[in-house]
């Protein structure tokens, strides 16, 4: 059987006991498994912002990517489950914070209770197109809402990048923040 496919359905083992624990009739996989399996994918740590009309959204994000350079595309997704999910539907723009090592305050903060967020207006201004930015981030892209793909729990977003603030120079000043096995992380090179 090949790693993707399906798996035959005498093969599949029996269905376990929790809710948590029911097999996905398509993969074949528990989430619990998905989920165990994912943890061990280390990912750069992102704060996705968007200036919405009732207040400003935002929220801590892993599942960023670069798409493409010719078009200028990222992507990254949200939860259908997430308190920013309206927002984010219906945002114009959005901008993507690549967090280094000294802003793992933020990202806890912003995978936290979501009114508390914005609270602190020192750690934040506005773009001139109305997108929070977050003081100190180091790198940061501006972009447009090009796609929206609602796929399983999440719609998959697809920006076109119309702006990119690199602070770094030719030295990073910080390293990027990562998170690895449900800790944050900072890189350390190898020899
Ligand atoms: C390290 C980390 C990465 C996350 N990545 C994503 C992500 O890519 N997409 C997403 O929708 N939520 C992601 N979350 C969850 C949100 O940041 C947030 O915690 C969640 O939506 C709950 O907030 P809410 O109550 O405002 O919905 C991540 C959380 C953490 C801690």
């Amino acid at each position: 059987m090949s790693e993707f496919g399906k798996q035959p359905s005498a093969q599949r083992a029996a269905p376990p006991a929790g809710a948590d624990e029911v097999p996905d009739d398509l993969s074949g996989i528990t989430s619990t498994q998905y989920r165990a399996a994912m943890r061990h994918y280390p990912a750069g740590v992102t704060i996705v912002t968007l200036g919405a009309d009732k207040g400003p959204v935002g929220f801590t994000a892993t599942s960023f990517a670069s798409l493409s350079a010719d078009p200028p595309l990222i992507s990254f997704n949200i939860a259908h489950t997430s308190s920013s999910i309206e927002a984010m539907l219906a945002a114009d723009s959005l901008v993507v914070h690549f967090l280094g090592e000294h802003q793992r305050h933020l990202a806890q903060r912003f995978s936290r209770t979501a009114e508390e967020r914005f609270a602190d207006r020192s750690l934040w201004t506005r773009l001139d197109t109305g997108e929070p930015i977050l003081h100190g981030t180091p790198i940061w892209v501006r972009a447009t809402v090009h796609r929206l793909i609602p796929i399983g729990d999440h719609t998959l977003v697809v920006g076109l990048v119309t702006r990119v603030h690199d602070n770094t120079g030719d030295e990073p000043i910080a390293a990027p923040l990562l998170y690895y096995n449900g800790v944050y992380h900072r890189p350390r090179g190898l020899d």
